[in-house]
């Protein structure tokens, strides 16, 4: 369920756990340890956090996902949340908060750093405040928490810098308001990310480019889509050795453009694109062997 008129700065504000959000955790092909310690920490965060605020050094709720474009980053942290939120629905409902950092001004001087401030002093303990717990995803978080030590003050407005310290300042601050809220963030550029942001991270997980067990299991898994809408595709969608071929073929790819692989090849010749159950093996190679040329 969408929640209407948004504060400044949030794209997007959800119940969970919805059926619609449903998909994203399952679809992913990533080490069953890397989910389990996902969603252990996000657990641990929104379950006991008041308690292990007494400890003398607590969590701050922040996990950081980085790693190359299209490797799923934003992908896990959407069914994270929705994972987290069914495995604590008989404690009460979460609320998914989705922060753009790109919608903070930088123009003004002092601007940005002011509606960050409001963003953990007033808005997200506000958001908080509804239910037990929240699960807020900054993505592209390299957008506001820069690292000023590489911001130059020549190359960058005073204001980036104040920015940042806006950031940290705030996220101290809604740890000590809001224990319950868990922030997730993704970056494809770690190195632009700030030190003091880093250190404060409960846990920073690096997605990889899928590997070619990964590859192949992505290509099977969205044939086996593809086939669904045409079962014509179906004995294509089930040959495990053609989906190996074509693994092999693109290893080096995004788990991204691996997806698109079964769309590619329907767009090959105009005919298989309107009649999608004339697709061959030949076809998917010719769009596998172009795909990585890309
Ligand atoms: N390991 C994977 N297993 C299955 N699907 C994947 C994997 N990696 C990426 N995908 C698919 O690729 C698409 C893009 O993923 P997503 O947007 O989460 O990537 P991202 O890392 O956030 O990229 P960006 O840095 O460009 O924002 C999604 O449809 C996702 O399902
Ligand atoms: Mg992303």
């Amino acid at each position: 369920m969408a929640e209407a008129r948004l504060p400044q700065g949030i794209t997007g504000l959800h119940v969970l756990p919805a059926d619609h959000h449903r998909g994203p955790w399952e679809s992913m092909v990533v080490p069953d340890s890397l989910r389990e310690r996902l969603l252990g920490t996000a657990l641990l965060v929104l379950r006991h956090a008041p308690a292990l605020a007494q400890l003398s050094g607590p969590p701050h709720g922040l996990v950081l996902l980085s790693g190359p474009p299209g490797t799923g980053k934003s992908t896990l942290c959407q069914g994270l949340a929705q994972e987290a939120a069914l495995a604590l629905s008989t404690r009460g409902a979460t609320t998914l908060v989705e922060v753009d950092p790109h919608s903070f001004p930088s123009e003004l001087l002092g601007e940005s750093q002011r509606a960050i401030s409001r963003l953990f002093s007033d808005t997200l303990p506000e958001i908080a405040a509804r239910r037990p717990h929240t699960v807020v995803i900054i993505d592209e978080v390299e957008a506001f928490a820069v690292r000023r030590s590489a911001a130059s003050f020549e190359a960058n407005p005073v204001d980036v810098h104040r920015a940042t310290d806006a950031v940290l300042a705030g996220l101290d601050l809604l740890r000590g308001t809001s224990p319950r809220v868990l922030v997730l963030c993704t970056s494809n550029f770690p190195a632009g990310i700030d030190e003091a942001f880093l250190s404060r991270s409960d846990l920073v997980v690096h997605t990889e480019l899928p590997d070619l067990p990964a590859l192949t299991a992505i290509i099977r898994s969205t044939m086996a889509e593809v086939a669904v809408l045409w079962p014509g595709i179906r004995p294509l969608a089930s040959d495990s050795a053609l989906h190996e071929e074509l693994a092999a073929i693109t290893l080096g790819i995004d788990g991204r453009r691996a997806r698109k692989l079964a769309l590619h090849a329907l767009s090959v010749r105009p005919e298989l694109a309107l009649d999608p159950e004339l697709l061959v093996r030949d076809d998917l190679v010719r769009a596998a062997k172009e795909i990585v040329t890309w």
